[in-house]
């Protein structure tokens, strides 16, 4: 059985950004109040007492977008001083990085996943909801950031939607030559906005690396990370490239993960809304943390089972009532 010691953090769920294939229009209406979110508190008496206790190392902060969270850089901070902490992460869409990039990572942030799925401001806007000024720039300007700062793996991830940004593989591809970024091209997957999937709304991993084996070859490489990618790299480029390929492969077998959503619930699967704890509520009931931990060994335990048994049917109705950037991506 595998090792479950990553715990995905989501932060908050507001996001400055509409991505079409993660929330559909509307989702904003139902933002969580401030009142509603995990404390700071909170949060670290979870990790340090329940957590911690049960072998989670790896944390990765993540949203909504994360770096809307009111003093997430005092959270990164208190995370990152656990002595437990073995991995520290963060998953954002950049828009705010530019200056909030040397911040974190002087609080203890040494590594960050960024979304940047296409390299052209118009693609880039219609993907990402925008109707007013370019946000490309801006997010651009983040990554910069980023790099100059140290964040080192730097990630960039792509969800590649066909007859809207399939036709930039190569160009994204093309950034691993001269930088050591590492770009990961990700399945869209039927959930956020389902309205959006159909069976042709994804593209195998698969094809696209037959697309850039053609034009540069593609050998087996490796990056620090502990998510389902595949990586390889382009012969003599700097950086990697990644393929999750959940439609395609089912990785279930190799999780090592569970989510704790912005207010609070822990979900052992991304697919599954029908076994979750409310670890808020447990808190503020003043249910103890040694409880709270037998509920979570016990979530622990049966978690393969969930993944295989439930992986396609995680919810009574086959309706996931959660968007993306509410379960964090
Ligand atoms: P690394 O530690 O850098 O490998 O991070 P990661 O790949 O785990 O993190 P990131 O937030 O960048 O996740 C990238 C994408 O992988 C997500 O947006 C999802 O599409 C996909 N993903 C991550 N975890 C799961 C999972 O448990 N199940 C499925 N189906 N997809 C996942
Ligand atoms: N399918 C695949 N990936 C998605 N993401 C958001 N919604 C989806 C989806 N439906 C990805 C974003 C971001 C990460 C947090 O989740 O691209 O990189
Ligand atoms: Fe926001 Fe990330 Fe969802 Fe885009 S994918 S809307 S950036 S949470």
């Amino acid at each position: 059985m595998n090792q479950v010691d990553y715990l995905r953090i989501s932060l908050i769920d507001r996001c400055n950004f509409r991505c079409q294939y993660c929330m559909p229009e509307g989702a904003e209406l139902d933002y969580l109040l401030q009142q509603e979110l995990l404390s700071h508190a909170e949060l670290l008496t979870l990790l340090a007492e329940v957590f911690i206790p049960l072998g989670f190392r790896k944390f990765r902060l993540t949203g909504g977008e994360p770096l809307l969270r009111p003093g997430v850089v005092d959270l990164v901070k208190d995370i990152a001083a656990l002595p437990e902490t073995e991995d520290l992460a963060m998953t954002t869409n950049a828009f705010l990085l530019a200056k909030m990039a040397q911040p974190l990572y002087d609080a203890g942030l040494r590594r960050i996943n960024i979304s940047l799925d296409s390299l052209n401001p118009d693609t880039f806007d219609k993907i990402i909801g925008n109707r007013s000024r370019s946000r490309w720039k801006q997010t651009w300007l983040g990554i910069q950031a980023a790099y100059e700062v140290g964040f080192n793996p730097l990630k960039l991830n792509v969800v590649v939607i066909p007859g809207v940004n399939d036709g930039e593989v190569l160009d994204l591809a093309g950034l691993t030559l001269e930088r050591n970024w590492h770009v990961r091209f990700i399945e869209f997957m039927p959930i956020g906005n389902q309205a959006l999937f159909s069976e042709n709304a994804w593209i195998p991993s698969e094809e696209l690396r037959h697309q850039i084996r053609l034009r540069w070859g593609l050998e087996a490489s490796q990056v620090r990370g502990n998510g389902p990618a595949d990586v390889f790299k382009i012969p003599g480029a700097k950086g990697t490239l990644g393929f999750i390929s959940q439609m395609s492969e089912c990785f279930c077998d190799r999780c090592n993960r569970m989510r704790l959503s912005a207010d609070g619930w822990l979900r052992p699967c991304l697919l599954n809304e029908s076994n979750q704890i409310n670890l808020k509520a447990a808190l503020r009931d003043r249910v103890k943390t040694s409880e709270l931990r037998s509920k979570v060994s016990h979530l622990l335990a049966i978690k393969p089972e969930i993944n295989f048994k439930q992986r396609d049917s995680g919810t009574t109705t086959g309706i996931y009532t959660r968007t993306m950037s509410q379960i964090g991506g």
